[in-house]
């Protein structure tokens, strides 16, 4: 199969790039290395990709339709579109932006498709578009209306504008609405790389509401067998979630953390940002039926790997 992954030097993009390579698959990663967080993290991400023969690294922005075009020119069995601003508190003050790249650029991506005949399309959506909700466990046929905060706003943006064009121009979509995806190569505005930093640097970490809030915490290897299989299996126009079903206390989380660390974390306690959900939890039983996805790596263990990895390529300054 032939794939375009847009986002490829991202944590999950280099992820999924390297394991349709290791399955035989050839990738063309789209990127546009911008500085969201250190663009040299996301080189270090893709430094072993590009050696790879059946891969192709094009740098550039979703938000460029004749970049897209060009892209797509070369012709794809599937795009996984990955490519985003993906931080919740930084859309706060940054909506323009979120609408430019995660709207308009997926609307970009799916002209692009169109144009060049490529039939299937599969969206890195996110468990945030589930808002203000006290339903458990999120649903995909739960309602919507309510987003947190623009960068929500803006994947619910995307995940409709997936559904005109399937409906127009009869391309498969399906959105995976990802649960808080960690591990090797995890991001340096997320928690758990954060959580990391801060005992490593000995700086204080903000603990929201005391750790009584809970995330579905994911691991980014079962994160990428679902999307492997979404790429695999073209499904119409699908909304799906990825996530463990198992939340997680935030106060447990950190604990986790310092154990493997071997030294407490210095907490603060300031209270949640509206952006936040007190808790996300996925009913994965739409895909355990459709992708048969079966996550296996306990918080525990994914932990465990991205610590070794942070200790291997952050604390050592490698
Ligand atoms: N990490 C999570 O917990 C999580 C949860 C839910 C959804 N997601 C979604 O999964 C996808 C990947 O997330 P991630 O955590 O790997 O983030 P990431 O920031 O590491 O990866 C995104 C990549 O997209 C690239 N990119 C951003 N804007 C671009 C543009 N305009 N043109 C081309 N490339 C651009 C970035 O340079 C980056 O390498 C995103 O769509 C994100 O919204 C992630």
């Amino acid at each position: 199969m032939r794939v375009l992954v847009t986002g490829a030097a991202g944590f999950i993009g280099s992820h999924l790039a390297e394991t349709l390579l290791s399955r035989g698959d050839a990738v063309v990663g789209l990127d546009d290395f911008n500085a969201y967080y250190d663009p040299a993290v996301k080189r270090a991400n893709v430094a072993t990709l590009v050696r790879h023969r059946q891969f192709t690294l094009r740098e550039g922005d979703v938000r460029d339709s004749e970049t897209l075009l060009d892209v797509c020119s070369g012709g794809f069995d599937a795009i996984a579109h990955l490519a985003a601003m993906a931080g919740v508190r930084y859309s706060i003050e940054h909506a323009p932006l979120y609408v430019d790249v995660n709207v308009r650029g997926t609307v970009n991506v799916l002209d692009a498709a169109r144009a060049t005949g490529i039939g299937h399309i599969v969206l890195a959506s996110t468990s945030s578009v589930y808002g203000a909700t006290d339903r458990m466990p999120f649903r995909e046929d739960d309602p919507l209306g309510r987003p947190l905060a623009p960068y929500p706003a803006s994947k619910i943006g995307a995940e409709l504008m997936g559904h005109a064009y399937h409906n127009l121009f009869g391309l498969s979509f399906t959105a995976l609405r990802f649960f808080s995806v960690y591990g090797p190569r995890g991001r340096p505005d997320m928690m758990p790389y954060k959580v990391m930093d801060c005992i490593y640097q000995d700086i204080p970490f903000p603990l929201y509401e005391g750790g009584e809030m809970f995330r579905d915490w994911t691991y980014v290897a079962d994160i990428v067998a679902g999307i492997v299989t979404a790429l695999d299996r073209p499904l119409g126009y699908q909304c799906i979630n990825l996530g463990r079903g198992e939340p997680v206390r935030m106060a447990d989380f950190v604990e986790k953390i310092e154990a493997l660390v071997g030294r407490p974390a210095h907490i603060t306690t300031p209270s949640a940002p509206a952006s936040e959900p007190r808790v996300t939890f996925a009913d994965i039983s739409k895909a355990r039926e459709l992708l048969g996805y079966s996550p296996t790596t306990s918080v525990e263990e994914g932990l465990c790997l991205q610590w070794h990895w942070y200790q291997k390529h952050v604390g050592s300054g490698a």
